[in-house]
């Protein structure tokens, strides 16, 4: 699975840096050059970076995790990650499994940004991240609110259109803190719908909770369990709760 393949080239900047390279006067090349040089600035990794944790809906607190302190099975997940691989993570409150996935967030655009500058003409970033690929890292409460909400608003998208986006986005998802919702037959369809569209078609997924497998099979079902151990094995983080010092 290639976990780039939402990296397309932008249309606009493609002509921007053909009209560069056409360019004979060698003012209008300054000038390209100025507004190259002004992207380049613009897109500087860190700034690209943090500017698309924010979109993704990665919070503040979480925005500069750091990737690669983890013990040796959580690293050779990590790593299985931003190489296209879906994860499960279990462990107690507080024991760092958001800033684990907000990490593993991180790394993955840091390598969408390198990937991407391979596609650099004269210096122009020609290239851009598409699709459906906002808020891709949301907590179960938080997903299950918004599905909801559609049903409060006359127009924008409806309960289908969110469902689609969230089983089809091109680009990786993160539920947060699967369980800490409000478990009623609704939310549970809404979820199934999810993870089983995901699962069936293969789609990079990182399912964090609190709760235990079993845990799990008992409150959301054996269907949910079962597609989540099938996606990937669970891992579980130990230690005590960082929150308490
Ligand atoms: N490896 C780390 N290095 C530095 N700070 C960390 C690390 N892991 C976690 N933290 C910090 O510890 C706190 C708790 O971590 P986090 O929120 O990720 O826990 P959690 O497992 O998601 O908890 P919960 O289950 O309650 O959601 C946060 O403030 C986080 O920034
Ligand atoms: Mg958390």
């Amino acid at each position: 699975m290639d976990p780039f393949k939402n990296i397309i080239p932008d249309d606009a900047r493609m002509r921007e840096a053909q009209a560069h390279a056409q360019a004979q006067d060698t003012e209008e090349r300054r000038r390209f050059e100025k507004l190259a040089d002004d992207i380049n600035k613009a897109r500087s990794d860190d700034n690209w970076i943090t500017k698309e944790l924010t979109k993704q809906g990665v919070p503040p607190r979480y925005r500069g995790a750091k990737f690669g302190t983890w013990n040796k099975e959580l690293a050779g997940s990590a790593a299985g990650w931003v190489e296209g691989e879906s994860m499960v993570v279990l462990g107690p409150t507080g024991c760092g499994k958001t800033y684990f996935a907000a990490a593993c967030m991180g790394e993955y655009l840091r390598r969408a940004v390198t990937k991407a500058k391979k596609m650099s003409v004269n210096g122009f970033g020609v290239w851009n991240l598409v699709g459906p690929q906002d808020q891709l890292f949301i907590t179960a409460p938080a997903l299950l609110m918004t599905l909801r909400g559609t049903f409060r608003q006359q127009s924008g998208p409806t309960l289908e259109d969110m469902i689609g986006k969230y089983s089809e986005s091109a680009g990786p998802l993160i539920i947060d803190d699967l369980g800490a919702e409000k478990t009623t037959d609704w939310t549970l369809e809404a979820l199934y719908l999810i993870i089983d569209n995901r699962y069936s078609w293969m789609r990079q997924t990182m399912v964090t909770s609190n709760l235990s497998m079993e845990q799990i099979a008992n409150r959301l079902g054996d269907r949910i369990a079962s597609r989540l151990v099938g996606m990937a094995k669970p891992l579980v983080m130990t230690g005590k709760d960082r929150r308490l010092g």
